[in-house]
């Protein structure tokens, strides 16, 4: 196995998915914690992350000294890479200018961190995100790898098999990065790459028995997949001191709740409270028109339901959550300040410090394709694991304009036919994420020898890999065709039917 000594970068996470995809086991601990961990750990390599600290200073991060006196390898990252270098007898300073984003590396000389990756000679590109740089290295080393910015650029002693590069091979921007981690990892540290995420699985249920003992756990279901993956996990790891709340907000799609009670009750087994409070979020939303007033409206009533419902278990002690790990990092406010909230999402955060509730967050340190991994491997049916994401305020943020039962009601008939068409074609996987928006604007049509007078129903498919940016979905004019004849011809309230062809940015995936 790897360990994985974090010096504090926003993207440590992505080396241990990094490791993971290479077929490795690898942890994740911080550096001021390393020292005890290594004692029973036994790592076969150690890779030291990246982080916002300056070496230069008294009081800096540094690794245990046992990391370069237990004769493993050792893979140091941009900051691990200075840390090496000053913990050895190298120097670091501050630059006059920070390098950040794409650059062009030379390789200096052959070296068996990048056999089969690069060769004495060639270029290619790199991501580059550091302050300070190393000016001298310590003896034993010899450069590898030059750069513009940073002539040290990547580093090796290749009898001690200690290594450091200045750029971050984790991340998508270094094209041959998960190319040299696999290198590392595998041949350097000698690992097999047979781990698998059956594993992750196992170890998981371990880990969660372990924080929970004897005690109750209550866990927010919404159907989606995050809080299904969590909901089954844990139900499998402490059985029926699980419990799990369904609060039913009367803003889901056809079928919907139904199909979630019916699910994880008959299916799981899981004890379940379908906690129905739909009069309560659609009385109270009633007419309300903005989006950000209907989001807390949702999230409040949201709050106090869960939290009455919860109580009624008594005696719990924990609430789990389907924390992913990029809501980890976007909670970890960057140096340039918290960013803009563009739309406030009411799932994330809030009840737990309400509750004094201990957390027991499973998926922390996946990303979202790997959660569904983790479905399949418990069993899930691709129907669960496969879903499109959803918004936990729901179809209140798809009816653009007041809410209102009844035009919620059309909304949920088009989105059916929508989404009908898009599994008939079988194009449901390709898709992020594809519902109907119904708008508060009625148009003039004609039907038969009548006139109508009826609202416009948008249609919305985007692709994406992590929801953050995205691309509209280019479905066939026939497609759209046949969608939006069924909608008309089947809908009673909408006369005419459009297609939503924006990206994200400049748009959101939602209209709200
Ligand atoms: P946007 O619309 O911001 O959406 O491009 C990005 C992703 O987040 C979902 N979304 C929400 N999820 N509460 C949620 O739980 C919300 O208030 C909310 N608003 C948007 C959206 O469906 C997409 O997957």
């Amino acid at each position: 196995s790897i360990l994985i000594i974090d010096f504090g970068s926003q993207v440590t996470q992505l080396i241990a998915r990094r490791v993971r995809e290479a077929g490795v086991y690898s942890e994740i601990i911080p550096f001021n914690s390393a020292a005890e961990k290594l004692k029973d750990f036994d790592p076969s390599g150690i890779i030291l992350s990246g982080g916002p600290a300056s070496v230069i200073g008294d009081e800096t991060p540094r690794a245990p000294d046992e990391v370069f006196t237990m004769g493993v390898p050792v893979l140091g990252i941009c900051y691990g890479q200075q840390t090496m270098c000053a913990q050895l007898g190298g120097k670091v300073e501050a630059p006059d200018h920070r390098e950040f984003g794409r650059a062009p590396i030379d390789i200096a000389d052959d070296c068996d961190l990048f056999e089969g990756v690069w060769e004495k000679g060639s270029r290619d590109e790199v991501w580059m995100s550091h302050g300070d740089r190393v000016v001298d290295i310590p003896d034993g080393f010899s450069v590898v790898i030059t750069s513009d910015g940073a002539p040290f650029a990547g580093i090796a002693d290749e009898s001690r098999h200690f290594y450091g590069v200045q750029f971050h091979p984790e991340v998508v921007h270094t094209p041959r990065g998960a190319a040299l981690l696999s290198n590392f990892v595998h041949k350097i540290c000698g690992l097999a790459g047979d781990w698998t995420m059956a594993a992750f699985k196992d170890q998981a249920i371990a880990a969660i028995r372990k924080q929970v003992g004897d005690g109750k756990v209550i866990c927010g279901l919404s159907g989606g997949v995050d809080s299904s993956v969590v909901a089954v996990l844990i139900h499998e790891a402490i059985g029926d001191q699980l419990t799990c709340v369904y609060v039913d907000n009367g803003l889901m799609r056809t079928g919907e709740s139904e199909q979630v009670v019916r699910v994880f009750r008959d299916k799981y087994n899981i004890p379940l409270i379908h906690a129905d409070a739909s009069e309560q979020f659609l009385g109270e939303l009633e007419g309300v028109d903005d989006p950000e007033t209907k989001r807390k409206i949702i999230g409040r009533i949201f709050i106090e339901v869960f939290d009455a419902e919860a109580g009624k278990v008594g005696g719990a002690e924990f609430l789990a959550q389907g924390t992913l790990y990029p809501d980890v990092i976007e909670s970890v406010s960057f140096a340039g300040g918290p960013s803009v909230t563009i739309k406030s999402h009411h799932n994330v955060g809030g009840l737990p410090d309400r509750m004094n509730l201990k957390l027991v967050e499973p998926l922390r340190e996946l990303f979202k394709d790997e959660v569904r991994d983790l479905g399949r491997e418990l069993g899930m049916a691709s129907e669960l694991v496969d879903r499109h994401p959803f918004p936990g305020p729901g179809l209140a943020i798809r009816v653009p304009g007041a809410i209102s039962r009844e035009r919620l009601e059309i909304l949920r008939k088009a989105d059916v036919i929508y989404l009908d068409e898009i599994r008939k074609a079988g194009l449901y996987d390709e898709i992020w994420q594809a519902f109907a928006v119904l708008l508060p604007v009625r148009t003039v049509g004609v039907m038969g020898d009548n006139r109508t007078y009826d609202y416009v129903c948008a249609l919305r498919a985007v692709t994406s890999t992590d929801g953050m940016t995205a691309d509209y979905y280019p479905f066939s004019h026939e497609f759209l065709g046949r969608v939006s004849t069924r909608i008309i011809n089947e809908v009673i309230g909408i006369n005419r039917v459009v297609y939503d062809t924006t990206s994200k940015p400049p748009g959101t995936i939602e209209w709200e």
